[in-house]
């Protein structure tokens, strides 16, 4: 018989833009103040890339840049790409394509992957099938945001939550039982226009009118999609514990998207886990989008040994929401 492949995380990097926005800065912006964001989000502060020159692409082949560095490899051993990303440079070429450019990669197909804050566990689902199809051998999975080009900072109800910054892991193959185990994915377009940037598309291209009504920022229904998002990632990494037989004792960390400390909250208490298993950072960069969760993997790395047992959970625009159930490798 042979051994199964799982796809096992084997380097991850990050890039952070160096440019600290606060609470105090944006209460300067517009009418709010540090108590109600630090109360009802948790956030204190997010980074931001003021270059504007420089894009998501750029954070996403530094964070690349790192990976393979911390692996010793060079850019061209890697054999795909995918970023996850609702901010690309530009609608086409992917961003995948330009870190291809940017690191040399010049064995590596890729493409970008659109789902909004479930965009690294979709990505890294996809990433992980492709190994464990035996077809490639390392594959390159970023999630990477630059979610100021289209947050509107006269808007207190979005500005406050949002920050730039990618993340991201190389997988490679394993047949040592740790790596990505399992996953559970869901889309709902019912809930499509709760949060939804509406300009720029084939539906309302970019034209004086669009931006004149503002359409090329995010709009949020916050209370409508706090409330799907509390239940569905709650719901989802209960679903992932209970499919594989693992209890909260079994659950070394879990490792949410960071939209809001209190949707974080209600999934480690449905999950029946301490809050000193939970990989937290939305104080230090606020929603990054598809960068939250490798953020905090790299932040935690060094508290991570092999075996671990690790729950990544998301819920995000389209809504999509999702959770992957990983053994640590490292
Ligand atoms: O990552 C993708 C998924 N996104 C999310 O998961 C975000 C989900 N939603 C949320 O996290 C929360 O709904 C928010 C943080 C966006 C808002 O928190 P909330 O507790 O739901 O507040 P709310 O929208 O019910 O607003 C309460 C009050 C309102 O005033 P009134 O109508 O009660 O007088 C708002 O106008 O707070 C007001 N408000 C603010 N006050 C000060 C809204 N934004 C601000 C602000 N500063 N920045």
């Amino acid at each position: 018989m042979t051994e199964k492949i799982l796809a096992q995380v084997t380097s991850i990097g990050r890039y952070l833009p160096d440019y600290v926005l606060t609470n105090k800065e944006l209460e300067k912006l517009v009418e709010t103040n540090d108590e109600w964001i630090t109360s009802r989000t948790g956030i204190k502060e997010r980074r931001i890339l003021k270059d504007p020159d420089k894009a998501t692409s750029f954070m996403a082949a530094e964070a690349a840049k790192e990976i393979l560095k911390n692996r010793g490899i060079d850019g061209s051993e890697i054999d795909a790409i995918i970023v996850a990303t609702v901010t690309p440079d530009y609608f086409f070429p992917a961003v995948a394509c330009l870190v291809q450019r940017e690191i040399g990669a010049t064995n590596a197909f890729g493409y970008d992957i659109s789902a909004a804050c479930s965009g690294f566990v979709f990505a890294l689902s996809t990433g992980a099938q492709m190994i464990e199809s035996g077809r490639y051998k390392k594959v390159l999975v970023i999630g990477a945001d630059k979610m100021s080009s289209i947050i509107d900072y006269t808007d207190r109800t979005t500005c406050i939550l949002f920050g730039d910054g990618a993340a991201g892991v190389l997988l490679e193959p394993t047949t040592d039982g740790n790596g990505i185990v399992d996953f559970i994915q869901h889309c709902d377009g019912s809930g499509a226009d709760y949060l939804i940037m509406h300009g720029g598309g084939s539906k309302n291209p970019s034209s004086y009118k669009t931006i004149d009504d503002k359409l090329h920022y995010i709009t949020q229904d916050g209370k409508s999609v706090f409330k799907r998002a509390t239940e569905g990632m709650a719901d989802v990494s209960a679903e992932i514990m209970k499919k594989n037989n693992l209890t909260a004792d079994d659950v070394a960390w879990l490792v949410p998207h960071q939209a809001n400390l209190r949707i974080i909250d209600a999934t480690a208490r449905r999950m029946g886990i301490g809050t000193d298993k939970v990989m937290i950072n939305i104080e230090r960069y606020g929603n990054t989008t598809a960068a939250t969760i490798p953020l905090c993997l790299y932040d935690w790395k060094n508290q991570l040994s092999k075996g671990d047992n690790l729950v990544l959970a998301a819920f995000g625009g389209g809504f999509t929401w999702g959770a992957l159930y990983m053994k640590w490798g490292m």
